[in-house]
């Protein structure tokens, strides 16, 4: 375990099989069609391309990058860097995301990829930290739920760091800085 992490939290065991069980459900789900996938980065990485080889339909990549995190504190304001390349217009979509918390991105991604008019859009989420929810977003596909506690790895990152790491493990408090004012920034 890397010596930052209070403990891990999912094993690259458990990650394994619980993205196989989402790549399956997704396959089973829009089966006789091709589904686009649209990947937040750079957290959603590791999950969509794991995700991806577990899909058994055409598929198509396309990816988006958001900004709305700085540290371990979200500022609560969404916006674009970068944006897709491809036109969705008619299209089963699936947002990839590697974590939903206030849920802010995920209502933001919906209302902007709405308006491309998708033939059905839907969230696909490897973690929900459901305990402070700001934004209600309807989670089709979510591999794992868990406790409100600042994770890393799998593509998630502390100010751009542990994001090879194979597994999902806790930060130790005492790595973040300026943590325990409001557990629910
Ligand atoms: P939301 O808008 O609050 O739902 O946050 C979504 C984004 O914040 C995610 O895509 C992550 O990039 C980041 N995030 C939220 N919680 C964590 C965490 O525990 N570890 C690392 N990143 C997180
Ligand atoms: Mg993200």
């Amino acid at each position: 375990m890397h010596k930052d992490l209070e403990e891990i939290l999912i094993t690259k065991r458990d990650l394994e099989a619980g993205v196989k069980k989402l790549g399956e459900q997704i396959s089973a789900d829009y089966a006789g069609r091709c589904v686009t996938l649209i990947g937040v980065l750079k957290g959603c990485v590791l999950f969509l391309s794991d995700l991806a080889k577990n899909i058994s339909i055409d598929t198509r990549l396309d990816f988006m990058m958001l900004s709305s995190y700085s540290g371990a504190q979200s500022t609560g304001v969404v916006r674009t860097i970068l944006d897709l390349k491809e036109n969705i217009e008619g299209r089963d979509v699936i947002i990839v995301e590697d974590i939903v918390d206030s849920g802010l991105t995920m209502h933001y991604m919906l209302q902007n990829l709405k308006t491309r008019r998708p033939r059905s859009l839907e969230i696909c989420t490897l973690l929900d930290k459901p305990s402070c929810r700001k934004a209600k977003v309807p989670l089709k596909y979510s591999g794992f739920t868990i406790p409100d506690k600042f994770v890393v790895g799998y593509g998630l990152d502390y100010n751009e760091i542990y994001r090879n790491l194979p597994y999902i493990g806790v930060l130790k408090a005492s790595v973040i800085v300026g943590q325990g004012k409001d557990p629910c920034r």
